[in-house]
């Protein structure tokens, strides 16, 4: 129950209880102007290697998205949500992806590109073989999802923050991604984005092997609420709304960025939400990041 796409179902369980469930609700950690620092610099935040070559084709590289992490549950660490490097300490998630009463988080994988792997190769075809340092797998700290998340994705608030343990050590394979400020140039409908995640091929097949590359496309949220009134989900303002247009964004995605490229300069501006199906047909809904980048800030301890 932890991924989006059963995030309806959760949606309707709460209705019918009515009960509260956030019990792993931590208190904010002390406001602080030296908070606004916290976030990985602009000047080395959301580059990656491969804007730096020449593409051989679409396909994901070794290098590409290096703030990908697997959020990992229970004894046997199995991959159930995704989210993104922002700091050396942090990783920005969804909310429903650190509700309690179920299996718990128990790490976090940064650095991986094929799970069934431990060494990471690909072939270029004009420098040869290029392989990653193996993936490493951090403990958590604390997990702060936000505190008005409640279950229901009408208002947004599927935002939350999962603090590691210890330092990551930035390399080409593990990198933080920058977050929106409000000088970001303002997103066009029908802007081309991308999302990546470690969820599922598709309804009912197994989780992706390779680091998920998904092209997407922002959809008016008008459109999107119109589209989402027909199977009586009501879309709230804090969203934003996206349609895949290659690959389907599916269980286990949840917690994946929304990415723009400015000047290749990559930005995490939502956060996977919520999906009724993993076919396509259906925009899927993303927290607004920006809506929420002040609760980010002050919730971000050195
Ligand atoms: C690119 O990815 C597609 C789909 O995953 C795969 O079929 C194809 O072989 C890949 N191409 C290369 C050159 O790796
Ligand atoms: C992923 O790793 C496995 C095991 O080494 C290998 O068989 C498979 O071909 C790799 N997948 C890709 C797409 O490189
Ligand atoms: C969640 O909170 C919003 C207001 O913040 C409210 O409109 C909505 O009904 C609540 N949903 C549930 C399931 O409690
Ligand atoms: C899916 O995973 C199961 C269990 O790990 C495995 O037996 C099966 O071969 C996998 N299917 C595909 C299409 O890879």
């Amino acid at each position: 129950m932890i991924d989006a796409y059963l995030g309806f179902l959760l949606f309707v369980l709460l209705k019918i209880s009515g009960g509260a469930i956030i019990d792993g609700t931590k208190p904010l950690a002390p406001k602080s102007d030296a908070a606004l620092d916290l976030l990985a610099s602009r000047k080395y935040c959301g580059y990656q290697h491969v804007d730096d070559y020449n593409r051989e084709n679409d396909n994901i590289s070794i290098d590409e998205f290096p703030w990908i992490a697997q959020l990992l549950y229970g004894q046997d660490k199995k991959v159930l949500c995704t989210g993104s490097l922002i700091n050396k300490r942090y990783v920005l998630v969804t909310a429903h992806c650190l509700v309690s009463g179920r299996t718990p988080l128990t790490g976090v994988r940064l650095g991986d590109f094929n799970v069934t792997s431990d060494k990471d190769c690909i072939k270029h075809r004009d420098f040869g073989e290029e392989c990653s340092d193996p993936a490493e797998v951090f403990e958590i700290e604390e997990t702060i999802p936000h505190p008005e998340f409640n279950g229901s994705y009408d208002n947004g608030n599927d935002i939350g923050l999962v603090r590691l343990s210890r330092d990551v050590q930035y390399s080409e394979y593990v990198r933080p991604i920058c977050l929106p400020n409000q000088e970001s140039v303002e997103l066009r409908d029908d802007e081309e984005l991308a999302v990546s995640g470690w969820g599922t091929l598709g309804d009912f097949k197994n989780l992706t092997e390779i680091k998920k590359k998904i092209s997407v496309k922002l959809v008016a949220l008008d459109e999107c609420q119109e589209k989402f009134k027909t199977v009586r989900v009501t879309v709230g303002p804090n969203v934003l709304c996206a349609l895949e247009r290659n690959f389907v964004t599916c269980r286990g995605d949840s917690g994946g960025p929304l990415m723009r490229s400015v000047k290749n300069q990559w930005e995490a501006i939502g956060v996977l939400s919520f999906g009724l199906r993993c076919d396509r047909g259906y925009p899927a809904l993303y927290t607004d990041i920006l809506k929420y980048i002040n609760w980010i800030k002050e919730n971000l301890r050195k």
